[in-house]
């Protein structure tokens, strides 16, 4: 029998997050051909896809099938259980980002060494900053040619407002990239061989060694010498409690295409990352430590499959155990029930487990009861997790039904997909759903949810583009929403958790607003 507390101490689940293209998919399979999980690189489906079209995404999630395939991925690499959460490589679904980054206790944020900081990495990084959690940073692609070490971490520190601690640093770059310093043990790692298929082999030796020279070049021999004087005299001190509350980020170099220095970051990332974090609810903190099993649904995915209308809704465990058969709780639902065929993905394969714990995320299928944020426990526990975090969403359009006889689709296919956080919607206040103001982060979500109002739900729907481009939830002090100052082409709605919002056109509509409605408080994001 397997030790609870044990267990639950080796868990370590993070997600990785970055900009297109700066190498995320790419570092995820090194991580796995490290851990075994995969014999060979290359195996990793689901690549991202630039274009705008309903058919990429149809063929992402033809690739994904229906399963926690490319949502979680669990392998065991040196008495550790890792749980890599996915996050869908599209912009257009970032959305999605948010909210599994909600289930990670840690983020690696891989940044292109010719690029520095992206937009999509700002956009992300503030969402890791809202929970506090440690952020790793891989600065990737060191095989190319590259901006200045010192340059990039100034740019991350300017930028992302977080304070960096190199932990190595990387000797040339391009052709001439041949290993990393490692500030802590102050060895040089040099690395050797290119085909990016295999574990790379690595040479141990001193800044002192009589053969360093030969090793990594003339050239670099005496840039690295410059730099360690450099460092020596203005790098961060390390203070872990600092980096396990996301104020200071540990960060690597390497190239994860030619795995150099992929496994040093592996070994030293899980020593300075936490096992599964605390998680507060109305009534306190739930400790994962805690033995009696509690979760919480951060995502939940349409099937595709049209003769079955369930969905995989994916469960992160907050605490304790899991076991199959359990009885277990829906506070939302004030139900009781078992969850029906729980699986989890192991390297390339979805099992169907018989127990899961604290740290682990499993996917379980699901008639369509729950929704984004539900929390479930063992039965005679009462708790109720935080709310995910709903993202304001950055464009709008007014949505109705084509055929009035069709209301009854209408009505349950524009909840449902809301349901599931594909996207959000909001009314005028008064009004009923014969008219849906639509929100969505990225465009690409509208032709999404049209395509499947007609495939799923046999409903044609017109959508009119509203040219709204904020919004904001109303905090603060106000009694009558609809008595607030605002100018005309700002516009009240509601959600439907009947909550009052703004819509704007521009940043100075929101100024206005704030301008001349003392106590109002506008927020970007609510709390769910
Ligand atoms: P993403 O998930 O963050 O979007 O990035 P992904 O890993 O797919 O990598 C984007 C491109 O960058 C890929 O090339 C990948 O091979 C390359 N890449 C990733 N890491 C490195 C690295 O360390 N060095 C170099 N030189 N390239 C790297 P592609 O041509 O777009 O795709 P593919 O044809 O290789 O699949």
């Amino acid at each position: 029998m397997p030790n609870i507390q044990e267990e639950i101490g080796r868990r370590r689940t993070f997600a990785i997050i970055s900009h297109p293209d700066a190498g995320k998919t790419t570092l995820t399979e090194k991580l796995l051909l490290y851990g075994g999980a995969i014999a060979l690189a290359g195996s990793v489906k689901g690549k991202k896809n630039s274009r705008h079209a309903v058919s990429d995404w149809m063929e992402i999630e033809k690739q994904r099938g229906i399963s926690v395939t490319s949502s979680v991925m669990q392998f065991q690499y040196d008495g550790f259980c890792i749980n890599i959460l996915d996050t869908p490589g599209h912009q257009d679904f970032s959305e999605d980002t948010y909210r599994t980054l909600m289930a990670a206790d840690a983020a690696i944020m891989v940044i292109d060494a010719s690029k520095g900081v992206e937009n999509q990495t700002r956009k992300l990084f503030k969402v890791c900053v809202m929970r506090n959690i440690p952020i790793f940073t891989f600065i990737n692609k060191m095989d190319r040619e590259a901006r200045n070490p010192f340059d990039l971490l100034e740019q991350i520190e300017q930028e992302l407002g977080i304070r960096t601690y190199a932990v190595n640093w990387p000797i040339g770059c391009g052709k001439e990239f041949r290993g990393v310093f490692d500030l802590e043990t102050r060895h040089i790692l040099s690395f050797e061989g290119d085909s990016g298929q295999h574990t790379v082999s690595q040479t141990e030796v001193t800044p002192e060694d009589p053969n360093l020279a030969a090793l990594i070049g003339k050239y670099n021999h005496a840039q690295l010498a410059e730099d360690i004087e450099l460092l020596d005299g203005a790098s961060e001190e390390f203070d872990l409690e600092a980096i396990q509350s996301g104020k200071l980020s540990p960060v690597f170099f390497g190239s994860a295409l030619t795995n150099f220095g992929v496994e040093p970051f592996l070994k030293r990332f899980l020593e300075l990352t936490p096992p599964p974090l605390a998680r507060k609810t109305a009534e306190g903190e739930v400790s994962p430590f805690d033995e009696t099993f509690s979760a919480f649904v951060f995502k939940i995915q349409a099937n595709m499959n049209k003769a079955h209308r369930d969905r995989v809704t994916f469960l992160r465990i907050c605490s304790g155990k899991f076991d199959r058969d359990m009885e277990v709780y829906h506070v939302q639902g004030d139900k009781k029930m078992r969850l029906s065929q729980p699986q989890m993905m192991m390297a390339e394969n979805r099992e169907v487990i018989d127990e899961a714990y604290a740290g682990d995320i499993i996917g379980v299928f699901d008639p369509g009861l729950f929704s984004i944020g539900d929390t479930i426990c063992a039965p005679g526990k009462k708790l109720c997790f935080e709310g995910i975090p709903t993202f304001a969403p950055e464009h709008f359009a007014r949505i109705r039904h084509k055929d009035t006889m069709k209301r009854k689709q209408f009505v349950k296919g524009v909840m449902q997909i809301a349901q599931e956080g594909a996207i959000q919607i909001f009314h005028e206040p008064e009004s009923g759903m014969e008219e849906v103001i639509v929100g969505v982060v990225g465009v690409l979500q509208f032709e999404v949810f049209e395509h499947r109002m007609r495939t799923e739900y046999n409903t044609e729907i017109i959508r009119e583009n509203l040219g709204y481009q904020y919004i904001r939830w109303i905090a603060g002090d106000v009694e009558k929403p609809s008595q607030l100052t605002i100018s005309g082409d700002t516009k009240l709605v509601q959600d439907f958790k009947d909550q009052y919002l703004l819509l704007f056109t521009s940043e100075w509509n929101i100024r206005w607003a704030l301008e001349r409605n003392e106590g109002l408080e506008l927020l970007d994001f609510s709390k769910g």
